[in-house]
């Protein structure tokens, strides 16, 4: 949640700010600010977009080559000018710019009242401002002690940049559980909660540690604990292009997304399979396959669409592999008791990598012994460097803040290792074995084959564009796609909209129906076909709408329902893959036929890295 970006070195600082906040958008944008630092620290903050910040700082003195720059996604006061960030101590001595959460930030906050220090907004950022202000001047110690000792009185997260009037030519950022990262360039270096701000500039990046701090001049780069101890920089090699976070012409990042799915889906399958020996090779999982081949169990876990995709692993996994999956929501998990131990395999999936609740629920299950994995987007995120080890999908940047490839390639990662674990049990035979490879391979030109119907989804989207509420419905691994289908309508349109088993449907939510209510069908040919079609009637009969999501060539449910929507025909297991496209982008016409801003829904941020 929100965005950071930090820059110190020789060019013009606000221009590296601003570009950086645009790009950083995606993760807040309820307000932004920035922070320049020119002998005096000037602060320009505003309510709404970057570009409104942009709008408001035009003429006005931008004059540093020092500064730091936030895009919020408001937990503690809401958004407005005065609890944008960057944050100002009492003094003005200190200005931060913070993601996360101080958690004991009210008993800061009464502490540092009883001292007579006065607070302006309701955030905890300037707690921590305040905070740090304090023990610079009543213990007469160094900016940076200063900043270590205040973080050491802090219980939650933090990834903080901070700048000091009292050490001009110093920035420091510090990290827990909320990322950051440098980028090293000649004379300069910049700072980001993400490496899309530092693309342009360098490809050589330090991803900060927990507890890490550093130590930032034009000259030199200090990593340093909070106990002032000097750690190792480990610089990484960046593997992103710019022109990946741009929209290439297309009207929307989740637009492109959706399109970019048969090469994103290929991406993550290629190399990966081996044709000629007729096996399946995940680099990351080599040290553990064993462990996952033998597992007892499996438990998923994750949030949000990821959760989704754990839910058609359960199926693939147990149809294919035969070890029983339990699918966790990683908020659920990690609050009870859960039942966890060496025997376990934990599979953690997450597009960002940075998903509070899955990284607590990531810790709970190593503290209990168990082998614990990840399917994890983002390269070098606290996930992928949490877990034991893992597979990387090659979605590529995902920028649209409804995910839609991210989904379809941790699909085929989970279905690449239900295969692997398969064939080494000796449960799928070679033509079996060789049948999935070949299907798995059909996906991306099915996908473009689905991606040429965009018309008759625009059409489609136009009908039902006014609706309330919408139910989504599916049997086996297409009850996913029903949730994932409800899901992407509810959080870019606003709609209300429930997915549900079709059977269920008998069970509570047939009541809704009615002749405003649309119904969406995932009905492919598959083991329930007979069964689904006879929810379909039970859904004619009380006069609901039916949008149905069949195989090429159906005519039988051609019959009975509104609208059909062909998709080609294909192995069962895989039809989540295919299936969810049209539901993807029958969501984003109807969006955005409604006004809304498809790329930035209300209330939403990219990932979600507080609890
Ligand atoms: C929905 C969506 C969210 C995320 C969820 C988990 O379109 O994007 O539901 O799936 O916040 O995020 P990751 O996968 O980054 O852990």
């Amino acid at each position: 949640m929100c965005g950071i970006v930090g820059y110190i070195g020789t060019r013009d600082a606000y221009p590296v700010l601003i570009k950086g906040l645009k790009r950083l958008e995606y993760r807040g944008y309820d307000s932004a600010g920035v922070a320049l630092l020119n002998g005096d620290t000037t602060i320009y903050k505003k309510k709404g977009k970057v570009s409104e910040l942009e709008d408001y700082v035009r003429g006005k003195e931008t004059k540093s080559t020092i500064g730091m720059g936030h895009t919020r996604w408001a937990t503690h006061g809401e958004p407005n000018d005065v609890n944008a960030h960057p944050h100002q101590s009492e003094k003005g001595l200190f200005t931060i710019i913070h993601n996360g959460i101080i958690e004991n930030y009210s008993v800061l906050k009464k502490t540092l009242m009883d001292q007579g220090m006065k607070f302006y907004s309701e955030t905890d950022t300037e707690v921590l401002a305040n905070l740090i202000e304090y023990i610079y001047t009543s213990e007469d110690v160094s900016v940076e002690v200063a900043i270590s000792l205040a973080l050491q009185k802090v219980v939650g997260a933090f990834g903080l940049v901070a700048i000091s009037s009292e050490d001009p030519n110093l920035m420091i950022a510090a990290r827990r559980s909320s990322p950051l990262v440098i980028g090293l360039g000649n004379n300069e270096y910049f700072i980001a909660s993400d490496a899309t701000p530092i693309v342009e500039y360098t490809d050589r990046v330090i991803y900060l540690n927990n507890d890490d701090i550093a130590l930032i001049r034009r000259d030199e780069l200090i990593l340093k604990n909070l106990v002032s101890e000097t750690t190792k920089v480990n610089i990484k090699t960046l593997e992103m292009s710019i022109s990946e976070m741009e929209k290439q012409g297309y009207e929307h990042f989740m637009l492109k997304e959706i399109f970019e799915q048969p090469r994103s889906i290929m991406d993550t399958f290629r190399g990966r399979i081996q044709t000629e020996t007729n096996e399946i090779r995940l680099g990351g999982l080599l040290d553990v396959k064993d462990q996952l081949v033998n597992a007892k169990r499996i438990v998923v876990i994750a949030c949000g669409t990821s959760w989704h995709a754990g839910l058609v692993g359960e199926y693939l996994i147990e149809d294919l592999a035969r070890i029983p999956v339990e699918v966790e929501y990683a908020s659920e998990f990690r609050y009870r008791n859960p039942m966890i131990g060496p025997d376990d395999v934990v599979l953690a999936i997450s597009q960002s990598g940075e998903t509070a609740d899955t990284l607590a629920a990531i810790q709970l299950a190593r503290e209990a012994g168990a082998l614990v994995l990840g399917i994890c987007n983002v390269a070098g995120s606290s996930i992928s460097r949490e877990t034991h080890a893992g597979v990387y999908t090659h979605a590529g940047i995902e920028i649209g803040v409804a995910s839609t490839k991210s989904f379809t390639a941790q699909v085929t990662v989970l279905t690449m290792m239900a295969i692997m674990i398969g064939k080494e049990k000796g449960l799928l035979s070679e033509q079996r074995f060789s049948q999935l490879i070949k299907e798995l391979y059909a996906v991306p030109a099915k996908i473009e084959k689905i991606l040429e119907l965009n018309d008759e989804f625009k059409r489609i989207a136009e009908i039902y564009k006014d609706a309330s509420n919408a139910l989504y419905l599916g049997r086996g691994v297409s009850f996913p796609v029903a949730l994932e289908g409800a899901l992407k309508l509810k959080e870019i349109s606003y709609i209300h909209a429930e997915g549900y088993p079709a059977a269920e449907m008998k069970h509570g939510p047939i009541a809704l129906i009615d002749a405003n209510m649309p119904v969406v069908f995932i009905a492919t040919m598959d083991g329930s076909y007979d069964k689904i079609v006879n929810n379909i009637q039970e859904v004619k009969a009380r006069n609901g709408e039916v949008i149905a999501i069949v195989t090429e060539g159906d005519t039988i449910i051609r019959e009975m329902a509104d609208h059909v929507i062909e998709i080609p025909k294909s192995d069962e297991s895989l039809v989540s893959l295919t299936a969810v496209v049209p539901l993807q982008l029958i969501a984003y016409h109807i969006a955005l036929m409604r006004g809304c801003n498809v790329d930035q829904p209300r209330n939403l941020a990219k990932s979600v890295t507080v609890e």
